[in-house]
């Protein structure tokens, strides 16, 4: 079965009113890998109806969109919607910046506090305020009974359990485990990014984040890390995941690097 592909909020409520039951909710920038193949099929597992966005969403970007990491972020919506084809999902909801935003970038935004501020918040300030603006929009739009995050972005499923909650929101948020290539890396849109030179020094941070799980003491982790060939260190960090405090007793190890122009972001619970 082809999803219906709906590219305006109106298009969206339409197909929406022809469906009975539950829907669970999968939000995504498209570039659609086995990790999202993983959350449409506990979505289509627990709900009746499963609804899948694709939006690169521009306020999530440094500088509104306007840089280059949003205009190099891949998509093809067609090839999403062919990945899409046959996992049962009903319904996609494709739109162009101007449809989410129509009156331009929004005057009312939500707003994470200190818990979107640190790590990932610390080096791309803005970006979990645009990601809780976003998913709020699509709560809001599509209503559905359970929406689905990966684990490998710990701290914005953490931000959305939050902002859920606090704001009363309605959905059950539901997570799904990190899915890892044979090699060990964590699917990401961006691996396409990487050659295989790069791809095989991008695995410096899955294997530092296996080490500490193992035992090694952060500071050793961190340092090996920093030192491996090819790689920038951003951060490597042990938190408590309710908080996102840096807590050496914390069950979240988590850390990002650039290799070769390419961000990546990963984690491990430990214990
Ligand atoms: O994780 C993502 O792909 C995005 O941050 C999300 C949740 C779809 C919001 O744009």
């Amino acid at each position: 079965m082809s999803p219906v592909v709906t590219r305006t909020p109106e298009e969206l409520r339409a197909a929406l009113a022809g469906l009975d039951g539950t829907v669970g909710l999968v939000p995504t920038m498209g570039a659609l890998h086995s990790g999202h193949a993983s959350l449409v099929a506990k979505a289509a597992e627990e709900n009746d109806h499963v609804v899948v966005s694709v939006f690169v969403n521009p306020l999530q970007f440094t500088d509104l969109g306007d840089c280059d990491d949003y205009r190099d972020y891949p998509h093809d919506v067609d090839k999403d919607v062919a990945f899409l084809s046959d996992k049962g999902v009903d319904v996609v909801f494709a739109p162009e910046a101007e449809a989410m935003y129509p009156q331009g970038v929004p005057e009312v935004w939500v707003r994470t506090g200190r818990m979107g501020e640190v790590l990932e918040g610390a080096w791309r300030p803005g970006h979990f305020d645009g990601v809780a603006t976003v998913v709020t929009k699509l709560l809001s739009l599509v209503r559905p009974a359970r929406v689905y995050f990966g684990q490998k972005d710990a701290q914005q499923l953490m931000i959305v359990r939050r902002m859920v909650s606090d704001l009363n929101l309605g959905p059950e948020v539901r997570a799904v485990p990190i899915v890892r290539a044979a090699d060990g890396l964590a699917e990401s849109s961006r691996n396409q990014h990487l050659s295989p030179e790069a791809r095989s020094r991008a695995l410096a941070l899955p294997r530092a984040l296996a080490a500490i799980a193992d035992g090694t003491d952060l500071e050793t982790a961190r340092a090996e890390l920093a030192a491996a060939e090819g790689v920038e260190l951003d951060y490597l960090e042990i938190v408590d995941p309710a908080t996102f405090t840096a807590d050496p007793e914390g069950t979240l190890a988590l850390g990002a690097i650039r290799v070769g122009g390419t961000r990546l972001i990963d984690n491990r619970l430990l214990g």
